[in-house]
């Protein structure tokens, strides 16, 4: 059993299971339509994180990591530094590079396990995978997703809330609006080991 995180790379194995997480994203989320899977599942700015199991695929999670930089509170703060004349260097870069001007969150846009592994722990180690990945590599201290109403549930045992803590301007306007869902949110923590 491995974990593994793909987007569309164009090497043979990788697309092998992106089209397999794409069929079981078709399956198991009647609701989407088939052509928005393969879109976003193909899509560069898309990774996938997947769980191959004697080189099949038994579910994944599809997300995009938003890591823009807040381009609009940079340059209020320079203002602001710059009507100052003594504003010293050392102000001027704390105050224009602090860690929260970045997006640095991801929007989990499908999430599924093949149906007939449901419910054997799957879910909760792809997501562990997934948190590590999303911290470790892509920088993300959040993720956002909008959740089925059946997987709520499955959402709050893996430490999303409904209550959104993320700066709003972070976010709105980015993740894609869906009527058929809760939107979601779940902090990552910045040490903990999610993975053995
Ligand atoms: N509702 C409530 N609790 C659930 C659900 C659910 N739908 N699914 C799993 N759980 C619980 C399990 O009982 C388990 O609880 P426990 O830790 O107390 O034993 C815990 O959540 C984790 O279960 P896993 O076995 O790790 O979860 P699984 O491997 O079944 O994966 C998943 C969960 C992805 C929701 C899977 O059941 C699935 O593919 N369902 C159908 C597709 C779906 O609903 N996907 C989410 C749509 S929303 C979106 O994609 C953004």
């Amino acid at each position: 059993l491995k974990f593994v995180c793909y987007s569309n790379d164009g090497v043979d194995e990788h697309m092998v299971w992106l089209i397999g997480l794409k069929n079981i994203f078709g399956r198991q989320l009647p609701n989407m339509p088939k052509e928005y899977i393969v879109r976003l599942v193909m899509d560069r700015s898309h990774k996938s994180v997947m769980v191959i199991r004697r080189n099949q695929v038994v579910g994944g999670i599809t997300y995009r990591p938003y890591v823009r930089t807040n381009l609009t509170s940079i340059i209020s703060t320079l203002e602001f530094c710059f009507d100052d004349v003594n504003a010293s260097y050392v102000l001027f870069t704390d105050a224009c590079f602090p860690g929260n001007t970045s997006q640095k969150f991801g929007e989990i846009a499908f999430c599924a396990i093949t149906a007939d592994e449901q419910v054997k722990g799957y879910g909760t180690r792809l997501m562990n995978h997934l948190k590590q990945h999303a911290r470790d590599v892509d920088g993300l201290t959040h993720f956002l997703t909008y959740a089925d109403n059946n997987a709520v549930g499955y959402f709050i045992k893996q430490g999303f809330t409904k209550e959104i803590h993320l700066e709003r301007d972070r976010w709105q306007g980015y993740i894609k609006d869906y009527d058929g869902g809760i939107l979601m949110e779940c902090k990552i923590d910045p040490k903990l080991p999610y993975t053995d």
